[in-house]
């Protein structure tokens, strides 16, 4: 099957095989290419150039993108969809002048999600959280990372990653399962924290590594959740299974969850709200993604990560969504990438940059995923007839899409 979108007013993110990230300057840079065509053959893209060099190519269905724009489908490297209910009681809890630490404080926060979560069945999470991959999908994103944590039992653990499996043998976008059960403390663990470390690195991990759950491994590192020392037991116990390193740091403080995740070479550190001069220094050492979440500022009121900082350092910056009841209840990577142009002084250029192949990168994808490069996978956006790329940003808040195909297939 052959399908060729023709007269694409501008392809975006046009890229040669081989590049699997940008950092610094090169991230003010999408080459694009302006009245384009796009070839897929099956699940694939494999040509594209120039309507003026497009002759003699036959295909089985046309896609007439006149006025419009293509770029591949948003890469989101950083969420927790799968849950269970929504904590809008602690949201009106914040609006009434309560911190979200002082909510987790009184037990609110993540063991909140983890009740609703365990008293739910395998089967009702599967459905909630399909609903929730059902949406990002017509939002554009074509590639999703999916945390656990919020089970924090072992049987609960488990609900959530073989309901992430299950997603990921019924959906045809790539899923990156993560597991995360280092997210917070149980009750029953308060006293005892390194019982909890006990149970993740003897019981939980071995059985993740056996089912072959996970190909990430987590921790929120961050004062009165997961000190350093205990995320590097984790990490170190995880390697043994072949888990990459994916890590919350630094949303609250700086307490070094940039040195332990660039140490276990982790693939991404993620939040980055609150960042020093020796975390830049120790990421400039790796090849480890650096991962802003903007709609998490944005509904915490935290400060937003310093996007200038870090790529103003030569680094590279990926952007994701960070959906999960608690700090951000929207998977909307349109409006990550409004947010990042608007509150983090991003250029369209670097938002588009970041939120495609560095987020594959930030997921172990871009071989496959996050440009417009033949032989990757036909996950695309066609946005509505627009004046320019800059528009989308720009117009925060429309809704710009038009159709989304994944692996070469339109999204009904
Ligand atoms: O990335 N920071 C830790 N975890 C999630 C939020 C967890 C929650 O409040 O449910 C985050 O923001
Ligand atoms: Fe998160």
């Amino acid at each position: 099957m052959r399908t060729l979108i023709k007269n694409i007013k501008e392809l975006l993110q046009v890229r040669k095989d081989g590049i699997d990230k940008v950092c610094g300057v090169d991230m003010k840079v999408l080459p694009t290419i302006a009245n384009a065509y796009l070839l897929i053959e099956n699940d694939c893209i494999i040509d594209y150039g120039s309507m003026d060099n497009l002759q003699g190519i036959e295909s089985d269905k046309i896609i007439d993108a006149t006025g419009k724009i293509v770029l591949p489908a948003w890469c989101d490297s950083h969420t927790h969809i799968v849950y269970a209910g929504n904590r809008e009681g602690e949201f009106v809890d914040r609006i009434n002048g309560l911190s979200y630490e002082e909510i987790a404080a009184k037990g609110g926060g993540i063991l909140n999600s983890a009740i609703k979560l365990q008293a739910t069945s395998e089967n009702d999470l599967y459905k909630e959280s399909s609903l929730r991959l059902e949406e990002i999908i017509r939002l554009g994103t074509g590639a999703v990372e999916i945390k656990s944590g919020y089970g924090l039992t072992l049987e609960a653990e488990l609900k959530m990653l073989r309901v992430i499996k299950k997603l990921s043998l019924n959906y045809s976008i790539a899923i990156k399962a993560t597991f995360l059960g280092a997210h917070a403390f149980p009750k029953e663990f308060r006293e005892n924290k390194e019982a909890y470390i006990d149970l993740i690195v003897h019981e939980i991990l071995p059985m993740i590594g056996q089912e072959n759950l996970a190909e990430f491994i987590d921790v929120f590192c961050e004062t009165n959740y997961f000190s350093v020392a205990q995320t590097d037991t984790i990490l170190s116990a995880a390697k043994e299974y072949g888990m990459i390193p994916k890590i919350h740091v630094n949303q609250f403080t700086s307490i070094g969850g940039v040195q332990i995740g660039v140490k276990h070479k982790a693939l991404s550190v993620d939040h980055l709200e609150i960042i020093n001069d020796a975390d830049i220094n120790t990421l400039k050492t790796s090849q480890t993604m650096p991962v802003a979440l903007p709609s998490c500022s944005y509904f915490l009121g935290i400060p937003y990560t310093p996007a200038r900082l870090l790529i103003d350092n030569g680094l590279p910056l990926a952007l994701a969504s960070d959906y999960n009841p608690g700090s951000t209840p929207s998977g909307n990577m349109n409006f990550v990438v409004s947010t990042a142009c608007i509150k983090m002084n991003m250029t369209p250029e670097e938002a588009i940059n970041a939120a495609t192949i560095n987020g594959a990168y930030a997921m172990n994808l871009s071989n496959t995923h996050g440009s417009i490069t033949s032989g990757k996978k036909a996950n695309l956006i066609i946005t509505k007839e627009i004046s320019s790329y800059g528009f989308l940003p720009y117009a925060f808040g429309s809704n710009l899409i038009d159709s989304v195909l994944i692996n070469g297939k339109s999204v009904k």
